[in-house]
C-alpha cells in the first residue's frame, strides 16, 4: 500500500488511546488519512481524537473491548454503515504480563489470550471480509513484538500470544495477497510507553522495586512510540510481512535465525541479571 499520501483513505487503529496505537493513528492522520479509533480507555481515546481533529482529520471514535466478540461485531456494523470498508486496519490493542509459566494463573491466560490474540483475530474477522468485498486492496497491521520470536521466560503467556500473532499474520499474508491486501506483523523491541506501568507482575517479578526498575529501563532505552509509527509507515510501504522495530528487535531477529540456542541462553542470562539488579 502506498502510504506516502493517505488522503481519502480510512485507517482503523485499536488501542489508539495510548502509546504505539496513538502515535500510529497520528502518523496515518498526518499523511492525510481519516481515522476510526477504539480503546477501552475513554479519556485516552478522547485525547487522541482531539489531536487528530487538530490535524483536520475526521474521526470515528468508540469505546470497544477487542476481547469482546459482540462489541467488535457491533463496532464493525457501525463503521461499515458509516464509511464502508477501511483501507488500513491496525490491530494494536494489547496488554503485558510479567510472569513465568509457574506463576501464571488460568485467569491470566484467559485475559491475555482474549486481548492479545483473539483481539487481533476479532479485528480481522469483522473488518477484512469487507475490505476483500470492496476490492480496493489495503493493508493489515497486527502488532506482535520482538517477544513474538524471542522466548523470554519471564513473559511466558505474553510471548505465547505474540508468537501466535506472528504466525497468524504470516499465514494471513499469503491468503490476502491475491486481494491486494498486504499484512505486516509489527515487532517492536523495548518501547517507552505506559504498558510498563499497567502490566500485572507475578511471582518474583512482583517483588518491591522490580516495576520501577523495569519502567526506568524502558525510559532509559529512550525509544518513543512516534519512532515506531515512523518505521511502521516504511514497513507498510515496503509490504514487509515481519517488521522488527528498534536495534534490539532487529538483532534478535537476525540472531534467532542464525543461532536460536544462543538466543535462548542470552535471554535466560539477561533475565537472571535483570532480576538480581546486576548488568548483563
Ligand atoms: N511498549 C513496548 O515495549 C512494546 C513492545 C512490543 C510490542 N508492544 C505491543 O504494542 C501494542 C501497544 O502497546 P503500547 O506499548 O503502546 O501500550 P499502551 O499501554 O501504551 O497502549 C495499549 C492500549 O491498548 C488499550 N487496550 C488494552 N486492552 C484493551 C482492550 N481489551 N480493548 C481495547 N483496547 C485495549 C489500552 O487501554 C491502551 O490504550 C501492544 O500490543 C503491545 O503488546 C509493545
Amino acid at each position: 500500500m502506498d502510504v506516502r499520501n493517505l488522503a481519502g483513505k480510512r485507517a482503523l487503529v485499536t488501542g489508539a488511546g495510548s502509546g504505539i496505537g496513538r502515535a500510529s493513528a497520528l502518523a496515518f492522520g498526518s499523511r492525510g488519512a481519516d481515522l476510526v479509533i477504539c480503546d477501552i480507555d475513554e479519556p485516552g481515546l478522547a485525547e487522541t481524537e482531539k489531536a487528530l481533529q487538530a490535524l483536520g482529520r475526521s474521526v470515528l471514535s468508540r469505546r470497544v473491548d477487542v476481547a469482546d466478540r459482540e462489541q467488535v461485531r457491533a463496532f464493525a456494523t457501525d463503521v461499515h454503515g458509516e464509511i464502508g470498508a477501511v483501507d488500513l486496519l491496525m490491530n494494536n490493542a494489547g496488554v503485558g504480563l510479567g510472569a513465568r509459566f509457574l506463576d501464571t494463573k488460568l485467569e491470566d491466560w484467559d485475559w491475555i489470550l482474549g486481548i492479545n490474540l483473539l483481539g487481533v483475530v476479532h479485528g480481522c474477522h469483522f473488518f477484512v471480509p469487507r475490505m476483500v468485498e470492496e476490492g480496493r486492496g489495503g493493508h493489515v497491521v497486527n502488532v506482535s513484538s520482538a517477544a513474538g520470536y524471542l522466548p523470554g521466560s519471564v513473559l511466558n503467556a505474553y510471548v505465547t500470544t505474540k508468537y501466535a500473532v506472528l504466525g497468524f499474520s504470516e499465514a494471513l499474508s499469503a491468503e490476502l495477497a491475491p486481494h491486494g491486501i498486504g499484512v505486516t506483523a509489527l515487532c517492536p523491541g523495548i518501547i517507552d510507553t505506559p504498558i510498563t506501568r499497567s502490566s500485572p507482575l507475578r511471582g518474583e517479578l512482583a517483588a518491591p522495586g522490580i516495576r520501577d526498575e523495569m519502567v526506568e529501563r524502558y525510559r532509559k532505552r529512550g525509544y518513543p512510540p512516534e519512532r515506531v509509527a515512523a518505521n511502521l509507515l516504511k514497513a507498510i510501504q515496503k509490504n514487509r510481512t515481519v517488521a522488527p522495530v528498534s536495534l534490539e528487535a532487529w538483532l534478535g531477529y537476525g540472531l534467532k535465525r542464525l543461532a536460536p540456542g544462543l538466543v535462548r541462553w542470552l535471554g535466560a542470562r539477561g533475565e537472571r541479571s535483570a532480576l538480581s539488579g546486576s548488568d548483563t
